[in-house]
């Protein structure tokens, strides 16, 4: 028997409808928003995630899921949607182009990381790309967007922010922070001395707690804002507070990939274990020009599907369409063009096999359709069917014409 590769799943019944439910909701609200949907492909270059998802992040360090393919071309399954989508963006000329676009997405991601709950190498991801759009509302109108969405499938998060600053301020602050990890290089853990050199912003988010004790006296970004990140951010936390949306500023929240700037954030459960981010996302005005694209500012996020799935409330399921089965063997004739008509519209199970009443009702019951029809030996003699509402219960005999 052959099995999915390690950390990879096959999704069925329950799981796979769960899946669409969560998908088709946050599609439902996307749209609104005026997102319409982008694909792109799954393989691309590998040198588009080294520039963008950036080559000391550990996505590109260590988890890319890279090859030659048979032309000799170094290529990627796609660990995440934001590069591929710019680079379509910028394929496509868009950056020239005075519309703003939003666009939603969603499929498979590939990360080779180790697998345990909640982290998985095949995932799948919903997300929204917004370009063109510089201001802090927009910033703001993807966060309500994502607590949106959550509130539509029953889950509750905790949402924490921070901001990367920009050009002017990032800069500075690199040089302030690596003075003062310099100093407490001893103490630090061996990955966290590698970021030194490599980022050493992504220090700030090391697990280690140990570190974390150190990492308290450092210096913090969010003290050291140019003028414009500061008010920017500070209108940020103030439409929060005005819409009530609680919020969490996380002065180490820096995000795993290197492409972002100023508005960082991420939404949390505290009910699915250590792996406990359920999307994130964040502003990131140099991406586009940084692919070759016109300087465009952009913001956008993503929701990591598997690990809301089990979070997910799903409307109550109803009883749907129609059985129809044979307790005669002439019987299928008629029945079989019924059911090809009646699929214009509702959902037919069209049992084969000429049967008893107690199997077909059985079988009815099972698909949970919401009529039972059948015909047999009278119904066949009267040009009737006999049909039961198995909600109501109430059944009867119909004319086949008027059926
Ligand atoms: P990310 O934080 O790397 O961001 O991934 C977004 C979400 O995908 C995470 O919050 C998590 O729920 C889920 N996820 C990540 N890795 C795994 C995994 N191995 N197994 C299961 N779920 C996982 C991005 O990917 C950015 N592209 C988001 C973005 C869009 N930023 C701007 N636009």
């Amino acid at each position: 028997m052959i099995n999915p590769l390690r950390g990879m799943k096959d999704l069925t019944f329950e799981d796979s409808e769960r899946f669409i439910y969560t998908i088709t909701t946050a599609i439902d609200i996307a749209k609104k928003y005026g997102y319409s949907y982008i694909e792109t492909p799954i393989l691309e270059e590998t040198s588009l995630f080294r520039r963008s998802v950036g080559e000391s992040s550990d996505i590109v360090g260590k988890e890319m899921y890279q090859f030659e393919d048979k032309g000799g071309n170094d290529v990627c399954m796609r660990p995440e949607g934001t590069a591929g989508i710019v680079r379509a963006f910028v394929s496509a000329k868009l950056d020239r182009q005075p519309v703003k676009q939003k666009f939603y997405y969603y499929g498979a991601m590939f990360r080779y990381e180790r697998p345990q709950k909640g982290r998985l190498r095949e995932f799948h991801q919903f997300g929204c790309e917004s370009f063109g759009e510089a201001s802090v509302y927009e910033d703001f109108t993807i966060i309500t967007m994502i607590s949106q969405i959550f509130n539509a499938l029953g889950i509750n998060f905790n949402l924490q922010i921070n901001s990367l600053g920009c050009n002017t301020c990032m800069p500075p602050y690199k040089q302030d922070l690596i003075g003062f990890l310099r100093e407490t290089q001893e103490e630090l853990c061996e990955d966290c001395n590698r970021r030194i050199v490599t980022n050493p912003i992504r220090v700030l988010d090391c697990k280690n707690s140990s570190c974390q004790l150190l990492l308290k006296d450092s210096p913090k970004l969010i003290n050291n804002l140019c003028e414009i990140c500061e008010s920017d951010f500070k209108k940020l936390i103030s439409l929060l507070d005005d819409a009530n949306m609680k919020h969490e500023v996380d002065t180490n929240l820096v995000r795993g990939l290197d492409y972002y700037n100023k508005t960082a954030f991420e939404f949390i459960s505290n009910k699915i274990g250590s792996q406990s981010a359920i999307a994130g996302g964040g502003r990131y005005d140099k991406l586009v020009e940084f692919l070759d694209g016109k300087p465009t500012p952009a913001v956008g996020f993503a929701i990591g599907i598997e690990r809301i799935m089990e979070l997910v409330q799903m409307p109550k399921v109803q009883r749907d369409g129609i059985y129809l089965g044979a307790m005669a063997e002439e019987a299928m004739e008629i029945l079989f063009p019924i059911a090809t008509a009646k699929r214009l519209e509702q959902k037919v199970t069209l049992e084969y096999n000429t049967k008893g009443f107690k199997s077909h009702m059985k079988g009815a019951d099972k698909v949970y359709a919401k009529y039972c029809a059948l015909i047999g030996e009278d119904e066949l003699k009267n040009g009737t069917i006999w049909v039961k509402d198995l909600e109501s219960k109430e059944e009867k005999a119909v004319l086949l014409e008027k059926f």
